[in-house]
């Protein structure tokens, strides 16, 4: 059903071009300052020291942005036991194939010092280590003491606490980094992407997965009905969890919010990275691919 569903989304999904070059949230002094960039010959502003959130805060959820952390923590603990049955039922990031054939598009092969960051219960990381060869080259990194106790990972996996803002890691350590589908829950993207930065070596990949909105209205509505209808009641049948039914919520509303892909990309950028690339299936998987200059 959530296949036929995709496949469905993916012919309503029609190209509108983006109105704007590059627009946001900045946060100065704590307070959410909508930005955007009108698209003009030559002109590529750079917001490089400013703190970007992926969305303003979702008040319906926590009051300010500096309750957002704490938030995003507690609900991922709460609900990780249900995460990996409630994503495989509802297809979004559909799987392991997918992550697999995204990692690989993106450039990891055998043998790369891999670092993936937002690694929940494993499913990016089992996917980079089955590609890699060796478990004992992948680092996963989360915030959420609960998703790293029910992380599902091959004997070799290092699991460490932290965030992508501030990576617990020395500089220059990895060939490869990975984000799947976390962009939208940290809380600073200029600080991620900056230590997306430090950490790969000269010439490491970077790939960030992640589900951005489809841009025709019908896809937007059929994706919308499917989040706020179907998933919220397909989780309190499967959720061990009554705070389920809120993360799914808490997830459309993310992913409603979220700055659009051109400022993913502006924001990669601006870190450092060359050959950005976003790479789109279906109309809503984004993969975004990067390299630090050699
Ligand atoms: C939707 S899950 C994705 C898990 C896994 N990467 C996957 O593909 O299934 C999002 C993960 O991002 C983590 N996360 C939330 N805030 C984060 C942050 N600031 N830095 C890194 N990870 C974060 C959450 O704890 C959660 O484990």
């Amino acid at each position: 059903m959530c296949y036929l569903f995709l496949q469905a989304l993916a012919r309503a999904a029609k190209g509108q071009k983006s109105r704007h070059f590059m627009s946001g949230y900045c946060y100065c002094g704590g307070l959410p300052q909508p930005f955007a960039v009108a698209r003009a010959p030559g002109l590529n502003r750079r917001i490089h020291g400013l703190m970007q959130a992926p969305h303003p805060p979702l008040k319906q959820y926590y009051g300010t942005e500096s309750a957002r952390p704490e938030w995003v923590r507690g609900i991922f603990t709460r609900t990780a036991a249900d995460y990996e049955r409630i994503e495989s039922a509802m297809a979004f990031g559909s799987g392991s194939w997918y992550r697999r054939r995204a990692l690989r598009a993106c450039g990891l092969g055998p043998g790369m010092r891999t670092v993936d960051v937002g690694v929940g219960t494993g499913l990016v990381a089992r996917a980079a280590a089955a590609i890699i060869g060796d478990p004992a080259l992948v680092t996963g990194v989360d915030p959420s003491p609960g998703m790293l106790a029910n992380a599902h990972v091959p004997v070799g996996v290092s699991l460490i606490m932290g965030s992508a803002e501030a990576l617990p890691l020395p500089d220059a350590c990895a060939d490869f980094l990975s984000m799947g589908y976390a962009l939208r829950h940290i809380g600073d993207l200029t600080a991620a992407y900056a230590e997306f930065f430090r950490v790969l070596r000269p010439g490491g990949l970077l790939c960030v997965l992640e589900i951005t909105m489809p841009k025709g209205p019908i896809a937007r509505a059929m994706l919308k009905g499917y989040m706020r209808g179907v998933v919220p009641w397909l989780s309190r049948v499967l959720a061990r969890h009554s705070d389920m039914p809120e993360l799914m919520r808490y997830y459309w509303d993310t992913i409603e919010a979220c700055v659009p892909p051109e400022t993913v990309m502006q924001g990669i950028s601006n870190a450092g990275f060359v050959d950005v690339a976003r790479h789109v299936e279906l109309g809503i998987f984004s993969a975004y691919s990067a390299r630090r200059p050699a």
